[in-house]
């Protein structure tokens, strides 16, 4: 199939909360078999309807034979899909950083790849983390090929994931000389992940250099919609081993999240989600079903005031253990 260019790309908007779908096609840590994809449709749907218009994927998400589910569920949905905000759709993907993905003309190929899945370009076009912390001299070559996409037309906007600060710096000074822009950081970032931007500064970082800071397991995997408890039961696999660890030591952030939401008359996720916006970043939270879809959707119109903000930052800050960051976020 050939995948129609756009000449000149029109800018991308953005709008202030997208949805995740890494659980759409991954068996091993989010439990995906392929009876849920009328309920993913209807996640998506709901989304795109309600101005929920950001999806964000990667090429490496779906599991085993699942390689790429992802994509092709994006990609089935926006052509099936009738309803508004068609015009504003943006699908986001993310290229992961394979070690043999070691030219611009390898990862040109990967996002034509990704584009078919997608069945049109690319909108939002992501390096999906730093090999920094391993394979510096990868990340040139890498950003030369995304930059490429743009120039080919086969992408509108290229952003950047799970690069601290100097990286960021690095790849920004890189697309000037080229007089491109980033357009988007992606990090992990959510009441149990705050180092990105108390540690590493992100935020201001971001601000000052025009790119919007996307927040990715905003939910921090489930755990901050308050749905589960310190006496279990815990989600199956990994997460229920990171949750049975991470539980106890966090009760009093998710009390502090409850309260406000029972005071607001929100649910916990909802809570966890404003906080996000409410620091300026864009989130992402994952949805299976239509039910958590409509919920995180009950995050917007609404802004926490500034002393919940204060309480849930002081809540943040007390907790004794924060989410494990990804081994590839770089500095
Ligand atoms: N750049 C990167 O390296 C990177 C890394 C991770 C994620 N991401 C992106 O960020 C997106 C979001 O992060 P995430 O999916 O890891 O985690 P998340 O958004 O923190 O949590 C999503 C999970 O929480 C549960 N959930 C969501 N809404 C809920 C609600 N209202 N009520 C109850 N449960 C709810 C669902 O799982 P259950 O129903 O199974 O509980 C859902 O799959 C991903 O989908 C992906 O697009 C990027």
């Amino acid at each position: 199939m050939t995948v129609p260019t756009v000449a000149s790309p029109p800018s991308l908007t953005l709008p202030e909360m997208g949805c995740g779908t890494w659980a759409w096609g991954n068996q091993l840590l989010w439990g995906y078999d392929q009876s849920m994809d009328d309920a993913l449709r209807q996640v998506f749907n709901h989304c795109l309807s309600h101005g929920v218009t950001l999806f964000d994927s990667g090429d490496s998400y779906g599991t085993g034979r699942l390689n790429g589910r992802s994509e092709t569920l994006l990609g089935q949905f926006a052509h099936n899909y009738q309803g508004p905000h068609q015009e504003s759709l943006c699908l986001a993907t993310k290229l992961a950083a394979y070690p043999w993905r070691l030219t611009p003309s390898a990862v040109v190929k990967a996002g034509e790849a990704s584009a078919r899945r997608l069945q049109r370009p690319i909108d939002l076009v992501q390096m999906h983390w730093s090999t920094a912390n391993y394979l510096p001299w990868q990340e040139a070559p890498f950003l030369d090929g995304l930059m490429d996409l743009v120039e080919q037309g086969q992408t509108r906007a290229i952003g950047l994931s799970n690069f601290g600060p100097k990286r960021l710096k690095l790849a920004h000074q890189r697309f000037q000389e080229r007089g491109l822009t980033i357009a988007t950081l992606q990090v992990q970032y959510s009441l149990l992940s705050t180092y990105p931007v108390t540690e590493l500064g992100l935020k201001d970082l971001c601000d000052e250099l025009g790119i919007r800071l996307i927040a990715y397991s905003p939910l921090a995997l489930g755990l901050l919609t308050g749905k589960y408890a310190a006496q279990g039961p815990y989600p199956s696999g990994i997460r229920g081993l990171l949750f049975r660890q991470l539980l106890p030591k966090t009760q009093p952030l998710l009390d502090t999240v409850g309260a406000i939401a029972a005071h607001r008359q929100k649910t916990s996720a909802q809570v966890a989600l404003n906080w996000c916006i409410c620091k300026g970043t864009l989130p992402i939270p994952g949805a299976k079903t239509l039910a958590q879809a409509e919920q995180n959707i009950g995050a917007l119109g609404w802004r926490l005031d500034s002393g919940e903000v204060e309480d849930l930052d002081r809540a943040a800050k007390q907790g004794q253990r924060q989410m494990v960051q990804n081994i590839f976020q770089s500095r």
